[in-house]
């Protein structure tokens, strides 16, 4: 073979070498990229919407679940503890819930969606610095204020006081309502929570 012919057989070779190694490479560089755009299961889990049977809760008890990794309360209320909200409004520092803490479905004295008024669905963590508040039902505790306690949550943590539909009183530590999250009937005694009323 001529010395041309060698030189270009060598470049023949390079230049295959040369491609492999940049397909290689995009291959490489593709995967972390899927990688981070696609969640894993453990984060698609953490965000799921989470399904609770609230048929067997009986009037002035609460469960408590856990979504997202927040503990998620469920009171059903009695028709005294609606009474009160009316009542206690007096005492609150947003009774009509303006700062924007629960969808706006969500809504009234009773912070509920239509029709499922005795149900309160709140994330139960404070709104001062997240401690978990202690659902306190007993009216007129005297260690809670005596007769403006109607029933409620108190935080241990700094002493913010909330009704019984998650509003702060006045005067607590605590800045804003407690937060109801996003959640639907899937019948009446099963709600989802995490995904909201109108969009399914
Ligand atoms: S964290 Fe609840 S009062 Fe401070």
């Amino acid at each position: 073979m001529s010395n041309d012919g060698v030189n270009k057989s060598r470049r023949m070779i390079l230049t295959g070498l040369t491609s492999t190694v940049s397909a290689v490479g995009v291959g490489y560089a593709a995967v972390p990229f899927v990688k981070s755009w696609v969640p894993s299961a453990k984060a698609k889990a953490a965000g799921a919407p989470v399904t609770a049977n609230i048929g067997s809760i009986e009037p002035g008890q609460m469960i408590t679940v856990e979504w997202r990794g927040k503990p998620v309360y469920i009171l059903r209320r009695t028709e005294e503890a609606l009474a009160s909200l009316i009542e206690g409004r007096r005492y609150l520092s947003d009774p009509d819930s303006e700062v924007e803490q629960q969808p706006a479905y969500v809504t009234g004295d009773a912070r509920a969606i239509d029709g499922h008024q005795e149900y309160l669905i709140l994330v139960g963590l404070c709104t001062h610095l997240g401690c978990a508040p202690t659902f306190r039902p007993e009216v007129g505790a005297e260690d809670l204020g005596g007769d403006s306690w109607l029933g409620g949550f108190f935080c241990p943590c700094h002493g913010s006081k909330f009704d019984l539909s998650g509003r702060v009183y006045s005067g607590v530590p605590a800045p804003i309502n407690l937060e109801v999250p996003p959640y639907r009937f899937e019948t009446d005694s099963v709600i989802v929570i995490g995904e909201d009323q109108e969009t399914v």
